[in-house]
């Protein structure tokens, strides 16, 4: 019988992630059935309990269930314990899941080695503190980025994750509704769900400089307004979040399989399928 897995989010149905593991799961000669399954927070805990019960054996967690995912499994990676935040659950020999986060090591992949962005200095925004943000933010200190500001609409849990950052001379919380007088910034990430609910305020003009990068971690439908926004105030790269879901899809399938496939052709396949066909999530 093929192995089970599953990625866990809402809304799920439009996914991608089923195709990107399919897709994996041929070229590594591994036999595998993936699925989507609509879960909140809520009725997460639940689907994932009855996921295991039929024998799933690994997931894969999206919005908004990443924090939570991180507070229900039984041990954590290092990565995943520095953010409290989870994408990939793997079910150990005693039933109890151990969570790991790929999404930090997916998206510096992606802008370094796909779009060839040298990260080192790069003074940086990231707007949303959620499991997202998290996710990402530690990633992006390694790889030498400079001074990272972080703002959301909950100023709090911008104040958490500067905290939990622990670096408070390079890592800064401030107001969302102040980011007018921050300057010019060099990469400035979208790490909220506005777009998929609400509606993110545009952000000012005056945060894109020379070299700035706009980086959406939402891709197909859902990243549309961002990267509208990009075009808009000539942003040098506008990139959405497609090629960081392929790379740390790779990295979860490493986690799973022992082994990183070739995310090129995937991502290949899957950019002119969005580019003819926008899909959200
Ligand atoms: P996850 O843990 O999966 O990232 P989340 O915790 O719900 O999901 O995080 C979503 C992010 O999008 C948060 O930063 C959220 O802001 P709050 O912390 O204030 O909730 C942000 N977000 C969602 N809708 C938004 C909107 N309409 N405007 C601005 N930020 C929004």
């Amino acid at each position: 019988m093929s192995q089970q897995f599953a990625v866990f989010g809402t809304p799920i149905s439009h996914s991608l992630s089923p195709q990107i593991h399919s897709a994996f799961g041929r070229q590594a000669g591994i036999d595998l059935r993936y699925v989507a399954i609509e879960a909140g927070p809520g009725d997460f805990a639940t689907k994932l309990q009855a996921f295991a019960d039929a024998g799933g054996v690994g997931a894969n967690v999206t919005l908004p269930l990443k924090t939570l995912a991180a507070e229900l499994a039984a041990s954590l990676s290092e990565r995943a314990k520095r953010v409290g935040a989870a994408n990939t659950l793997v079910r150990g020999q005693d039933n109890t899941w151990h969570a790991d986060n790929t999404d930090g090591v997916g998206l510096v992949r992606d802008l370094t080695d796909r779009h060839r962005l040298d990260l080192r200095e790069r003074r940086t925004l990231i707007v949303g503190a959620g499991g997202g943000a998290r996710g990402i933010a530690p990633a992006l200190l390694d790889a030498g980025i400079g001074e990272l500001f972080i703002v959301n609409r909950t100023p709090e849990r911008a104040d958490a994750l500067a905290d939990m950052l622990g670096q408070p001379s390079r890592v800064h919380a401030r107001y969302l509704g102040d980011v007018a007088a921050f300057g010019e910034f060099d990469l400035i990430i979208n790490a909220t769900s506005a777009t998929r609910g609400g509606v993110l305020a545009p952000l000012p003009r005056s945060l894109v400089g020379r070299r700035t990068a706009a980086v959406d971690l939402s891709y197909g439908e859902a990243a549309i307004p961002f990267m509208a926004w990009a075009r808009a105030t000539n942003c040098r790269d506008a990139i959405d979040g497609l090629g960081m879901l392929v790379e740390q899809a790779a990295e979860s399938f490493k986690v799973w399989h022992g082994v990183r496939p070739d995310t090129n052709p995937v991502f290949a396949a899957l950019s002119s399928h969005s580019a003819s066909l926008v899909t959200a999530d």
